[in-house]
């Protein structure tokens, strides 16, 4: 099943008047394109950095203003709003509205809203980079903390006073990834999943190295995912080029041998384990100490086997762990992966026929586990892939659990 939390979400976004403000208007798009409806509530120094009509035209409702609230309290008031909201979006967040939403004052309609609301509220502050230090500041984000506000932390970086430092709002990307876990239900909420990502790197002098043309792509869904489930969350990884999910405890690896031992360590308190990493089976006998030069002759590279990684998790696994293995074939795709789940002790295996990815982005899988017949999946992206990959394996670390 294919997710998109903000599908027909309400979210109300309350926007305070700061440099940040306009960052807002991008924010507002964003979760419109993804099926959100959104309600934006300015207080009376946001209006004077963007026009209200800014946000509706975006929004395509109503925008609320102090100025306004009274002709929109028959319809869509401050205590209806909080309640019936999904979520409720302070961003950018002022030094002052924090402080006012730390002591319950209501004495704007985004103040009064967030006052009266029942839903999750996320606050994203901006502000300069004293105001963001001060202790009060501090005081006032520790309380909102305590009471359950997720916090999306300023960033560095440069300041409209023309300095350096904290106060920067969050990129939009961390913010609607914080109001995605808001939103997503928390079935792995307390659950450690152990991710590999990325094909290995096998050296063959410090310049050089063999590898593969994995991407890492779907390792990184499936930790995003698990985040987004409230999975604790390590990532032991190949590739640098992708950021690391917020929140997920990276271990950076090159070659197969490290990330054995990465692996090997990291499941001993793990519910599961996902091996999506394309470990290369063979890597260079010999690591050159030195740049090897040319020669007129040809070069022969020795190649010894490299560790199963798999195999070796199979002798030292906890009971409970559920381990999860990929294979990615050219032929026999189902036969293969039912001989490599039976070899390599799975529980679960994704097999993609190679190639497996389509110019979209979707990719084909279909899943195989120990019990049950193989279920082949349609074309889809590696995001909604990751999440029915953890429903299956949600139902066997249920399981586990009962047994074990
Ligand atoms: N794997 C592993 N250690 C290796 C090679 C692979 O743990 N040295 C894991 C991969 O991460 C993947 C699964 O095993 O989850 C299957 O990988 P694949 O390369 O398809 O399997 P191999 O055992 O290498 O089989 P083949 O002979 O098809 O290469």
């Amino acid at each position: 099943m294919p997710r998109n939390v903000f599908a027909d979400k309400h979210i109300v976004l309350g926007v305070t008047g700061s440099i940040a403000t306009y960052k807002a208007v991008a924010l507002a798009s964003a979760l419109v394109q993804s099926g959100a409806h959104v309600d934006v509530i300015m207080t009376e120094s946001a209006t004077k950095m963007v026009q209200p009509l800014s946000f509706q035209a975006i929004t395509h409702r109503p925008v609320l203003t102090d100025m306004f609230s009274l002709m929109a309290e028959t319809d869509i008031g401050h205590v209806t709003l909080g309640k019936t909201a999904d979520a409720l979006l302070i961003a950018p967040a002022t030094a002052n509205t924090i402080a006012k939403l730390a002591l319950g004052l209501a004495d704007n309609l985004l103040t009064t809203t967030a006052l009266a609301a029942t839903c999750p509220i996320i606050v994203a502050p901006a502000m300069e980079t004293n105001m963001w230090r001060h202790p009060a500041t501090q005081a006032n984000i520790a309380t909102l903390r305590e009471r359950g506000v997720r916090i999306v932390e300023p960033e560095a970086g440069y300041l409209a006073s023309g300095a350096s430092g904290v106060g920067r709002l969050a990129a939009p990307e961390r913010i609607l990834t914080a109001l995605r876990r808001t939103l997503t239900p928390q079935d792995w909420a307390g659950r450690r999943v152990v991710v590999t990502a990325g094909g290995t790197r096998e050296a063959i002098d410090p310049v050089r190295f063999i590898s593969n043309h994995s991407s890492g792509a779907m390792g990184y869904a499936v930790a995003e995912a698990a985040l987004d489930r409230g999975a604790h969350v390590t990532l032991i990884s190949t590739a640098r080029h992708i950021p690391t999910p917020e929140g997920a405890t990276l271990i950076p690896v090159e070659s197969a041998r490290d990330m054995r031992e990465a692996v090997l360590n990291a499941i001993q308190d793990a519910d599961a384990l996902f091996m999506a990493a394309a470990v290369a089976d063979y890597r260079p006998a010999d690591v050159a100490a030195q740049k090897i030069k040319k020669s007129d002759d040809d070069l022969v590279l020795r190649l010894v086997r490299n560790p199963d990684i798999l195999a070796d998790v199979k002798q030292v696994r906890p009971a409970r762990l559920v381990v999860v293995g990929w294979a990615a074939e050219t032929d026999h795709l189902i036969e293969n992966a039912r001989q490599k789940l039976e070899r390599k002790g799975l529980d679960l295996i994704i097999a993609n026929p190679v190639p497996q990815s389509f110019g979209d982005g979707r990719v084909q899988a279909t899943l195989i586990s120990r019990h049950g017949e193989p279920r082949p999946l349609e074309p889809m992206p590696k995001d909604a892939l990751a999440h029915l990959i953890l429903d299956a394996v949600h139902t066997l670390v249920q399981q586990r659990n009962q047994t074990g």
